[in-house]
């Protein structure tokens, strides 16, 4: 059954397993293609495991195939926070987010559609595009996409949400530094 199809990636669970399988851009230079579809699955895959061994809020990994461009994971049956976005559920993603940024992985791609809510717990998803980097603009960079996206997507509880996320964020090692990184990143943003 096809849960979801964006524009990397079809989304497919089976056997309660949920499948993420790499497509094809046509516009993409065949070989390029492939090489890239590989990279990047290889690349989920690693983090995803990283963030498994460290006990951070995401699927389990179950197997990957770069070959097949596909990897499989646990099926968290839930929400995309995006749809019942929260203080609560804010904090908790805070919480995950300062998790990752102390262990130097950034998302890259931090939206409010990228985190899972089952049974009130939220668990983050989708590593296509996160690195490893000790970089504080790097980090600095995922939170101020978390906030467009609050904005954007949230706009009457933004507010609250962007607080109760910091305040856990916060509590993280050096969160204070990308917190302050944030505000030239928010500031270049304005005079683009
Ligand atoms: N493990 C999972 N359990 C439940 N739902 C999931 C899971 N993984 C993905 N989904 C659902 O599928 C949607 C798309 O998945 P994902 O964000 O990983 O891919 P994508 O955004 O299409 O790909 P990418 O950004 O890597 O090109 C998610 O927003 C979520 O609703
Ligand atoms: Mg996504």
């Amino acid at each position: 059954m096809k849960l979801s199809e964006g524009a990397e990636a079809i989304i497919s669970l089976k056997n309660n397993l949920v499948i993420k399988e790499r497509i094809s851009k046509n516009y993409r230079l065949k070989v390029l293609d492939e090489k890239l579809r590989k990279l990047r699955t290889r690349k989920e895959a690693k983090i995803l495991q990283k963030l498994n061994e460290l006990n951070i809020s995401s699927p389990k990994l179950i197997t990957s195939c770069d070959k097949k461009m596909i990897i499989e994971m646990e099926y968290l049956e839930g929400k995309q926070l995006s749809l019942v976005i929260d203080e609560n559920y804010s904090k908790q993603a805070g919480e995950i987010v300062g998790k990752m940024h102390e262990n130097n992985i950034i998302h890259g791609d931090l939206t409010t559609a990228n985190f899972v809510v089952k049974n009130d717990k939220v668990f983050i998803i989708d590593f296509g595009l996160s690195v490893i980097s000790k970089r504080t603009e790097d980090k600095a960079v995922d939170l101020h996409l978390f906030e467009r996206s609050l904005e954007a997507h949230h706009t009457n509880i933004k507010e609250e949400c962007w607080d109760a996320f910091l305040e856990s964020y916060q509590k993280h090692k050096e969160s204070n530094a990308v917190i302050k990184q944030l505000e030239k990143v928010e500031h270049r943003g304005r005079n683009k």
